[in-house]
């Protein structure tokens, strides 16, 4: 645990950016209204327009398996025409609904917002193509832009090259306009450009969310192993747990999963203290939406209705789980205490618990893992009667150790760890009996 804190303290939060007070007070600016675009494309003289008013086509993207999460998240906020791809969700909405996704998403990446689609088969068509669009009007030459990109074509090998000559058209482009060029930027740039080549189909799509939106702005400590906060609240999701029972995350190292869990049961956006978003650097930013979006975010605060707890064993693990709980704001929200899951009673009599044990890979354990794994099996068995577990973990040998048959078995990815999400009903006597009992309870 020797790495040095990232801090994102002193940096203000959106909120802050603009002066909303919990009192959901907005403030009065003006709104700025795009140019109208009179463009045309030299081949076939018909303008190309970038459509940002009204409705139009979104892509949110996620991790491996998290997509039936992030649909319904995408139901709940209102999108339309939703379909469901590998790895990313598509949508229909306004602008109005691109900042709420990026504020609201708990498993979403990244929102992008395609705006060219079109084939080439080398750099020079890439690079026409893409000259011809108005770029002039997504933002200014004061902006910074930079390109990423995700190629897998044989016509274009260097996806490097490839992201080079769309910088190249966007440069050009401003220059054939008469306006000043815009630079570019990699590592902070104010405009993101998305461009995903499939063999000879180019999309090209704007980054409505820059740094991906698993960065909430509550991490003040990095830690070892921190469980990425898309894949926290997308398995919290899973367990299907909304915040109607105590919850307990019993080795919480950073306090990721509790605090996504306060966040969830709290009916808090994940994204509400974030710095910053890509939107921010069009030229069509409405800062008066975005505060309608965060002051009706504030009014559907639910104040929360049961405990949760977390605990961990590892002092410099507690102390950053402490540093990151308080700078979400969740002090009060989270009971957190330094224990040891196997030598400590269960914080009550019920509820859903969602483990992330140490992967022996990057935490050194003073056991072997299948003794550790073995000692989760029979501390469930023996002390948490009445509780819902769920386990993360990499690896079939682990889940075996732990001795209890699960109920559900969902595959996940963690980083690049292939994982699987299980579920543990822990009951006393029969399971028909338990089934009985629980029939009164709406649980997953
Ligand atoms: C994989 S990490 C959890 C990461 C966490 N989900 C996060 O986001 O930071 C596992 C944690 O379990 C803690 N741990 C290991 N044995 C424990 C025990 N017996 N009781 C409580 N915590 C324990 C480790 O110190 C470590 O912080």
């Amino acid at each position: 645990m020797s790495e040095e804190p990232k801090k994102e303290e002193g940096t203000p939060s959106i909120l802050d950016k603009l002066k909303i007070k919990k009192t959901g007070v907005r403030p009065k600016e003006k709104i700025y209204q795009p140019r109208e675009d009179k463009t045309t494309s030299p081949k076939d003289d018909k303008p190309i327009q970038i459509k940002l008013d009204g409705e139009f086509k979104m892509v949110a993207t996620c991790m491996q398996n998290m997509e039936p999460e992030l649909e319904q998240e995408l139901i709940d906020l209102g999108a339309k025409e939703i379909q469901v791809k590998r790895r990313a969700v598509e949508f229909v909405g306004d602008l109005e609904l691109l900042y709420k996704a990026n504020i609201w998403l708990r498993t979403a990446l990244k929102v992008l917002k395609p705006i060219y689609h079109y084939s080439a088969k080398n750099d020079d068509e890439l690079y026409k193509r893409a000259l011809k669009l108005p770029w002039e009007t997504i933002f200014n030459s004061e902006k910074t832009f930079s390109i990423d990109s995700a190629v897998s074509s044989t016509h274009f090998t260097h996806s490097q090259f490839a992201s080079l000559r769309i910088k190249d058209a966007i440069v050009d482009r401003f220059r054939a306009q008469q306006l000043n060029r815009p630079n570019v930027e990699r590592f902070d740039p104010d405009v993101r450009i998305h461009l995903h080549i499939n063999d000879t189909s180019i999309t090209l799509s704007l980054d409505s969310s820059g740094t991906p939106l698993f960065k909430r702005g509550y991490r003040v400590k990095q830690h070892l192993a921190p469980i990425n906060e898309c894949l926290a609240a997308g398995l919290i999701l899973k367990s299907s747990w909304r915040g109607e029972e105590d919850f307990f995350d019993p080795m919480t190292g950073t306090a990721t999963i509790a605090i996504e869990a306060a966040l969830i049961a709290c009916n808090i956006p994940p994204n509400l203290n974030r710095t910053n978003f890509a939107f921010e650097g069009w030229n069509n930013y409405d800062v008066s939406l975005l505060s309608k979006v965060l002051g009706q975010a504030q009014e559907v605060y639910r104040p929360l209705k049961v405990n949760i707890y977390a605990k961990e064993l590892n002092s410099n693990n507690l102390r950053s789980a402490r540093m990151n709980i308080n700078s979400a704001n969740m002090r009060k929200s989270i009971a957190l205490e330094q224990a040891d899951f196997f030598k400590t009673p269960p914080p009550s009599d019920s509820g859903v618990m969602i483990i992330n044990p140490p992967y022996g890979e990057r935490i050194e354990l003073q056991e072997g893992l299948p003794d550790f794994f073995e000692k989760i099996g029979s501390t469930l068995k023996h002390e948490y009667s009445g509780w819902d577990a769920w386990i993360i973990a990499s690896d079939e040998e682990s889940f075996k150790n732990i001795g209890l048959k699960p109920s559900k078995k969902i595959p996940v990815m963690n980083g690049k760890l292939e994982c699987q999400f299980r579920k543990f009903e822990l009951f006393e006597g029969k399971r028909v009996e338990e089934v009985i009992r629980r029939s009164g309870k709406k649980r997953d």
